[in-house]
């Protein structure tokens, strides 16, 4: 309950889609605490409550919709309520969202962050206001560091954005018109706010970018200023791999036609850079990446794994896949399936096409009926699911290091982290006190489920869980994988 003398207004944020989506929801809650704001519980003691959407596919953008409906009710409960909507779909729609929802109070877009507290000031003033317009420049990134009552969502663990925005117009992708132009942040600003997250405890860090890789790409299209204070994406790993503290790197999502050489020797010589690739290819057929205007061929994803399997045989792979897109024939999906089998992806997200207004793919009529493209979907799970499992039981007696993220679905002493691969590891924690999420533990790997690993905690080092010890823990769990992985 809240006391009459508490006045802060309490915000709640609902994130849907992607990771960028989900770091985006963690700035628009620093900037609501710095501007007077406090984290509500849940909705009931919430005063404003902010959708960050995402329309990547039909579906995550009705979702949108479905929850804004329920919000009506929310919003008569109680005088003064206020509802913002930012994030993708924010973006595309702009003010076409307060026409259509007279109960919404603002909007924002991808690149207006920053003004979240001034408009829901405003919207509490009886102003209703969209503001999606894009830019190039850099403020977007000025923002305010770590508010002291922000909670760490993921102890140990944080994100961090190098790049934003897409220039590479995939036919069936609506991310260039929600993101906009591709802008890089300078270098500095990005060790900078790293170091300092590794100050306070930070020991993984995510890089973010819709094309991370893309990172200060110089080729021509970008400004003078842009190409001054940003350097290729492999020297600025080896930049941030440098940072004493930190012990694991890793980034998503990596275009493949920017994967260089410099890109596949920092996975060699990086001992932070995490042996995990999230690598997008959608499709195994060349009519259909053609089609996709991916701008690679399957022959050439394949080179490149290989490249990268060559320098760090161990790597884990996971990608992206869509089925249906307009044009996929039966062969085509085959050569998908084969890719997929060839690669021997960990694991990988498929989906179903999704027309979306305003993409070249939208436009094409020579589509795949729904029938066929939920069986290819669910072709396509099946062999994602049995490498999955394959994989798993590859795992079982090895031994890997995981960062923990805290409690289990499966509840009771059952905690869960994720390993260097990017695998999911659940173990029982019998230390005591409890193992605090955000510590690195050295587990022996004991059985393999379809979504996950189980560990148990090595013999007498279930004490030991942070500082110098850790470090000498993690020495171990690297010479083991130098032993245990295949040869090139
Ligand atoms: N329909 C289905 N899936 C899509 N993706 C992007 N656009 C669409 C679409 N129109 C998928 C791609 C991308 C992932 C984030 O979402 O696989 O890599
Ligand atoms: Fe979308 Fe293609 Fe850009 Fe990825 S590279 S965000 S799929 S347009």
């Amino acid at each position: 309950m809240r006391s009459g003398l508490d006045e802060a207004k309490r915000f709640l944020v609902r994130t849907s889609g992607c990771q960028m989506n989900v770091h985006d929801s963690q700035k628009i809650e620093n900037l609501l605490c710095h501007h007077g704001y406090t984290a509500a519980e849940g909705p009931e003691d919430a005063d404003l409550t902010i959708l960050n959407t995402c329309s990547i596919r039909d579906k995550a953008e009705h979702r949108l919709y479905s929850e804004l409906g329920a919000l009506r009710e929310w919003k008569a409960e109680r005088v003064g309520r206020v509802i913002g909507v930012g994030g993708c779909v924010a973006q595309q729609q702009g003010d076409a969202l307060l026409r259509r929802f007279d109960h919404l109070d603002f909007v924002f877009g991808t690149h207006n962050l920053r003004w979240v507290g001034l408009l829901a000031d405003a919207a509490g003033r009886g102003e209703r206001t969209a503001r999606t317009q894009e830019s190039r420049s850099l403020e977007r990134f000025d923002l305010p560091g770590p508010h002291p009552d922000q909670r760490a969502s993921t102890p140990g663990r944080a994100y961090v954005t190098v790049m934003e925005g897409c220039d590479l117009f995939c036919s069936f992708c609506i991310v260039p018109q929600t993101r906009g132009r591709e802008v890089s942040r300078p270098v500095d600003e990005i060790v900078r706010e790293s170091q300092a997250l590794v100050a306070q405890g930070v020991r993984e860090i995510t890089l973010l970018g819709q094309t991370v890789n893309a990172y200060g790409r110089h080729d021509g299209r970008r400004g003078a200023l842009d190409r001054a204070d940003s350097i290729p994406f492999a020297a600025l790993l080896r930049r941030l791999a440098e940072i004493p503290g930190l012990s694991r790197l890793r980034y998503t999502s990596p275009h493949p036609i920017f994967f260089d050489d410099a890109l596949i020797v920092a996975h060699r010589d990086l001992p932070a850079l995490c042996p995990h690739v999230h690598l997008p290819v959608q499709s195994g057929s060349d009519a259909m990446l053609r089609r996709m205007r991916r701008r690679y061929t399957a022959g050439a994803y394949r080179s490149l794994v290989q490249r990268l399997r060559r320098v760090r045989p161990d790597i884990a792979l996971t990608t992206d896949l869509i089925v249906g897109a307009p044009g996929e024939s039966d062969a085509d999906f085959r050569a998908t399936l084969d890719l997929v089998r060839d690669v021997g992806f960990v694991d990988g997200f498929s989906f179903k096409y999704s027309p979306r207004p305003g993409t070249a793919a939208a436009l094409d009529p020579d589509t795949v009926g729904p029938d066929a493209a939920q069986a290819r979907l669910e072709e396509l799970q099946s062999l994602l699911r049995g490498l999955t499992l394959a994989a798993h039981r590859d795992r079982v007696g090895q031994v890997t290091e995981v960062l923990t993220e805290g409690e289990s679905r499966r509840g009771g002493n059952q905690r869960t982290g994720r390993d260097p691969y990017h695998r999911v590891v659940n173990f029982a924690d019998t230390a005591d006190p409890p193992i605090a999420a955000g510590s690195l533990l050295l587990l022996e790997l004991v059985e393999a489920t379809p979504h996950s690993l189980i560990g148990e905690a090595l013999e007498a080092q279930t004490s030991v869980r942070a500082g110098s010890a850790l470090k000498r823990r993690t020495s171990r769990a690297d010479e083991h994988w130098r032993n245990a992985g295949p040869s090139a």
